[in-house]
């Protein structure tokens, strides 16, 4: 469903993505893992559009969209719910869940897709009117990935969503990601959470300073021993 071919990225001329090949499958919960500053959110950012490809391409059900504007792969679908989740503020969690469907292809089904998004997290329900900065962590990550529903996400792409949350509530968020999972939606899970994200994902990739190092089904992942040294440093 989505694709990085041969991709190297970065900023300012300096690569920190090199040839980078990873996909997930259509319905498939695909982890990526890694240390700080391996690159996991400029990948995220480059299939979202924000940081440009500087060879390779980004691949959408087989379409080429390496050129393709960052709102525009919005409505195609390609929808990231960012690392420190970025709620807005001042304003309110139904605003920040409205304004997450304003595309043009998402805001036609703003109310259904609202519903949805109440069920998944009832919590929300009762906080519709509160601004969304005096949330706790967990419910502005529960508004965060809201809204990325909102915006009528096709291929889900979470920045470590359990980061700097209690057990109960990482808990809860695995929960919700494997609910979307059974509903048939696609999910590229960044995360640190070694053991969790082993547990829940398909298939893992490991990223170590802006390459490939590892990647497989969960067994494989654990097994290698460059998972441990992507992750210590050795
Ligand atoms: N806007 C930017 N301008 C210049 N360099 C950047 C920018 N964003 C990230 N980098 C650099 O790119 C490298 C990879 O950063 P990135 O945020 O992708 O890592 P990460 O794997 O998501 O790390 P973390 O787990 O800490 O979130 C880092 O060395 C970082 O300093
Ligand atoms: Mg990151």
């Amino acid at each position: 469903m989505l694709e990085a071919r041969g991709l190297t990225a970065g900023y300012d001329g300096v690569a920190i993505l090199r040839d980078v090949n990873l996909s997930v499958g259509k319905g498939e919960i695909v982890g990526l893992l890694g240390a700080n500053n391996a690159g996991k959110s400029t990948l995220i950012n480059v299939f979202s559009g924000i940081v440009p490809a500087m060879a390779g391409q980004i691949l959408l059900e087989g379409e080429d969209i390496t050129h393709v504007s960052a709102p525009r792969r919005v409505e195609m679908g390609v929808v990231q719910v960012p690392e420190g989740r970025l709620v807005f503020p001042q304003m309110t969690v139904r605003e920040n869940l409205l304004l997450g469907g304003f595309n043009a292809t998402a805001r036609p089904n703003r109310p259904r897709e609202l519903d949805h998004v109440l069920s998944l997290f009832p919590r929300l329900g009762e906080r519709l009117g509160q601004n969304a900065g005096t949330l706790s962590g967990g419910e502005q990550q529960m508004v965060a990935i809201g809204r990325g529903l909102m915006a009528g996400a096709r291929v889900l792409m979470l920045d470590e969503p359990s980061l700097g949350l209690s057990p109960l509530f990482v808990q809860f968020i695995f929960e919700i990601i494997d609910k979307l999972h059974a509903a048939g939606m696609t999910i590229l899970l960044v995360e640190q959470n070694l053991s969790l994200t082993l547990k829940h994902a398909d298939r893992c990739y490991v990223l170590e300073r802006g390459v490939v190092a590892v990647e497989g089904d969960a067994e494989t992942v654990r097994n290698d021993p460059r998972t441990r040294a992507a992750y210590l440093g050795m």
